[in-house]
This record gives C-alpha cells, sequence and structure tokens, in this order.
C-alpha cells in the first residue's frame, strides 16, 4: 500500500502541491488534471526524484526516503518527458535500464524478453530507436518501466504524442499490467484512464478534489453522462482538453 500524507511542494512563491493526502491500493489509479495541475510534481516526489516540503510517502508503512534503495527496486516510473538515444538498440537501452535496476545478470535477457513480449516489439527489438514510430518509442519506455516485475509502477502522460489508435493500444496494454500492482497513470486525457480505473485522483490547481471510482464521480458530478462531462464540470474552462 501506498500512503500520501499531507503532500506540501512550492516553487518560490508558488504553491503547487497543497496537503495532497490519499491512500492506493492494488489496481489501476488515474490521476487527472488539466496541465499546471501538479501531476507531474507529484509523480517525481512518490519516485523520489524530488523532495516535498513537507508530509511524508509511506510504502506498505514505511517513509519511502528511509528505505529509498529497497524501494526504487520495487518502483518502475515512465516519465512524461525522457531523451532516448537514437543509436541505441531499444535491447540496449532496456539491458541498460536493467542493470540500473539492479536485475541480476542472468536474469536480464530473459527479462527483456518477457516485457517486449508484452509491449509487442519483439520484432524489432535489435533495430536502431532511431528508426521507431513516436508510438514503438512510447511501448518502449512502458517496457522500461515494467522491467522487473515493480509492485507500483507510474506512468505520466503515457499516451502524449500518439495517435488514438496507439493510445488505445497502451491503455489495453495497462490494463493487462494491473494484476497484483499499484499502477498510477497521470493523464490531462479523459479517455485514457476511462474504463480501467479503479479510481480517478482528480487534481485540481494542487488540491486532490476527489478520489472516487468513474460511476461515484459522475453522479457527482455529471448525472446521466460520463468522465468527460464530469472533467468538463471541475475543469470548465476546457482549455487543456
Ligand atoms: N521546476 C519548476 N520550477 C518552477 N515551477 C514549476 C517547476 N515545475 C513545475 N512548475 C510549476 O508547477 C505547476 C505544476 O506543474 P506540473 O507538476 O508539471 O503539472 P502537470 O504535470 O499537472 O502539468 C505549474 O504551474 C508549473 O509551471
Ligand atoms: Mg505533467
Amino acid at each position: 500500500m501506498l500512503e500520501i500524507k499531507e503532500i506540501n511542494k512550492s516553487y518560490g512563491t508558488k504553491h503547487v502541491l497543497k496537503g495532497i493526502t490519499c491512500k492506493l491500493e492494488n489496481g489501476i489509479y488515474g490521476l487527472l488534471g488539466p496541465n499546471g495541475a501538479g501531476k507531474s510534481t507529484l509523480m517525481n516526489i512518490i519516485t523520489t526524484n524530488l523532495k516535498s516540503d513537507s508530509g511524508e510517502i509511506l510504502w506498505k508503512g514505511k517513509n519511502i526516503l528511509e528505505n529509498r534503495e529497497a524501494y526504487l527496486k520495487i518502483l518502475g516510473y515512465m516519465p512524461q518527458q525522457q531523451g532516448l538515444y537514437n543509436g541505441f538498440t531499444g535491447y540496449m537501452f532496456l539491458n541498460y535500464i536493467a542493470v540500473l535496476k539492479d536485475i541480476a545478470k542472468r536474469e536480464i535477457k530473459s527479462e527483456i524478453e518477457r516485457v517486449v513480449t508484452s509491449v509487442n516489439l519483439k520484432a524489432c527489438i535489435h533495430s536502431k530507436i532511431g528508426t521507431y514510430s513516436g508510438g514503438m518509442k512510447q511501448r518502449l519506455l512502458i517496457a522500461s518501466a515494467i522491467i522487473g516485475n515493480p509492485e507500483l509502477i507510474i506512468f505520466d502522460e503515457p499516451t502524449a504524442g500518439l495517435d488514438p489508435k496507439e493510445r488505445v493500444r497502451v491503455k489495453n496494454m495497462l490494463k493487462k499490467l494491473a494484476q497484483d500492482k499499484i499502477i498510477i497513470v497521470a493523464t490531462h486525457i479523459v479517455p485514457d484512464i476511462e474504463h480501467i480505473a479503479k479510481e480517478i485522483l482528480v487534481l485540481k490547481e494542487g488540491v486532490l478534489l476527489a478520489e472516487k471510482s468513474a460511476e461515484k464521480l459522475i453522479e457527482d458530478y455529471a448525472i446521466g453522462g460520463n468522465l468527460e462531462d464530469v472533467y468538463m464540470a471541475i475543469f470548465a474552462s476546457g482549455e487543456d482538453l
């Protein structure tokens, strides 16, 4: 279980996360909010890449910063922005990640095989990344986030830059992954998490407005409508859609 307790973060005088508190158990959670809501900041704090000003995060009851090394081993992370070396093959990239994650040498080959099969990249894993389409690069990044079978996986805007067909593919992949793990998908794109998230964390201007199922959110904000209507009701300007 991941417990987020009273997390606050400011950049200078700008208060970006305001007392974020929630508890996550196995399943897919959608962290939904428009650009600038604070999603990536929160993801960076959960992954220990960034320090909060106050509050704490517990993984299975222990502060993640006190057990950072052990925690990073059970964590998979697909950041919102990540450069890929075009001169590397997909295999070289995943091998590099596997080494960083301290996966035993004798297990690396079979683990890479497992993850590339699950993201459907096996056929081109020995081709240079420079030859990959946007969708293939995104799937490679997903593979890098799931290598080592982490118990907690964070995807920050996993469908950025993908066409609608590729988005559906990524979504189906996330759904398949979800057994006995916590998956957090941060996004401003409602369809990315619709029908797959067991709960949706609604983040508005650094405040966690709700932690509820899509059905409950619709009951509360858009009776008779869909999750897109909920989004419109909460983030009225709609300019980030
Ligand atoms: N390194 C930074 N320095 C100053 N402000 C930042 C920094 N990173 C993010 N911000 C600001 O914090 C707010 C939340 O950003 P972010 O967490 O990236 O939101 P989201 O991922 O939901 O789009 C935005 O107003 C953004 O401009
Ligand atoms: Mg972001």
